[in-house]
Parts: structure tokens; C-alpha cells; sequence
């Protein structure tokens, strides 16, 4: 989704050195993660708490994979960044085959999983498009974040 944004956009893991400069260097970013017990996974969460000072003013746009529920997936991150002094554009979540979960009953074949994968596909595109236009999608509760402000 961001080379649909932007080709030359930079896609750097939370665990790299490098990460908090780049962040401080640019003003848009996409804050990506899976989703874990409906929440943010608690690597992301620290590095966001741990981080602190780096989010002031910054544009972020949360994205949230997820296998089944998201929860306010998205929203859980947004509203953490935003006491942070971040502006929140908005959230997506997206449906990913379930790649960890050993509980039989939600394995899926390869052809339901590649189902998932287009459908997910499609929406990425759509999204890109509309952001394209300056419409970022609200997945989550990134919506109520809005009228608080
Ligand atoms: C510890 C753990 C908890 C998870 N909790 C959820 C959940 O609450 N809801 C959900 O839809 N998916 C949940 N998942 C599934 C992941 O969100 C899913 O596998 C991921 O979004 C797919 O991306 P990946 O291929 O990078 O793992 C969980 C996965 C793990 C490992």
C-alpha cells in the first residue's frame, strides 16, 4: 500500500536502529502492525510509549492487519500516538490469512486464504485511491478521535 502512495517511501521495522530518525525526519507516516487480543502488540506499544517525543505534529495514518476481529485495532494506537501530540488522518483494517494460529477450526485452505488476499488486495487499492483524493478511510475508532479535537 505505501509504494501505491508514494514509490520511493521507506519501509523500516520498529526494531531497526535507523527508525526513530527516519521518523523524525518525515511528517506523514504509517504506523502498520497486526492486531493482537484486539490491541496493539506490546513491542509497538513500547516503542510508541518509549518514544515518546518523536510524535509531536507528525501525520499518521494506522494501519491494522487482522485474522478474525480487529477490535478498534487501529483506533488503540491512534488514540496513544495522539496523546503524544500526533495528528491522526485516519485508520484501515485489513483481513490477513491467520498465519500463527494453531487452533484447527480457524486454519483455512490455500484457496480461502488466497480469497482473503484479493479481497484484501482490492481494498488497498480502493484506499490508496481515495487517500490519492485527500479521503483517508476511519477504521477503528480514529473517527471519534476526530470530533474530540
Ligand atoms: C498473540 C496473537 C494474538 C492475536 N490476536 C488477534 C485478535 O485479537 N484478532 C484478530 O483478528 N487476529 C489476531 N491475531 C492474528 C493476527 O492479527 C494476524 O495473524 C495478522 O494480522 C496477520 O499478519 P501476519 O501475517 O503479519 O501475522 C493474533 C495473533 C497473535 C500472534
Amino acid at each position: 500500500m505505501i509504494y501505491l502512495l508514494d514509490k520511493n517511501a521507506q519501509i523500516v521495522p520498529i526494531e531497526n536502529k535507523k527508525t526513530v530518525n527516519l521518523i523524525l525526519q518525515h511528517n506523514f507516516i504509517v504506523l502498520a502492525y497486526p492486531v493482537q487480543f484486539s490491541n496493539v502488540p506490546f513491542m509497538v506499544r513500547d516503542f510508541i510509549k518509549i518514544h515518546s517525543d518523536i510524535w509531536k505534529n507528525k501525520k499518521i495514518f494506522c494501519v491494522a492487519t487482522m485474522g478474525i476481529f480487529s477490535g478498534d485495532g487501529a483506533g488503540c494506537s491512534a488514540r496513544l500516538l495522539k496523546r503524544y501530540g500526533a495528528k491522526i488522518v485516519g485508520g484501515l483494517h485489513l483481513r490477513m490469512p491467520d498465519s500463527v494460529c494453531d487452533v484447527k477450526l480457524l486454519k483455512k485452505s490455500i484457496n480461502k486464504n488466497q480469497e482473503i488476499i484479493n479481497m484484501t488486495d482490492r481494498k488497498i487499492e480502493k484506499c490508496a485511491e481515495k487517500i490519492k483524493c485527500n479521503t483517508y478511510p476511519k477504521d477503528g475508532n480514529v473517527i471519534k478521535l476526530r470530533k474530540i479535537k
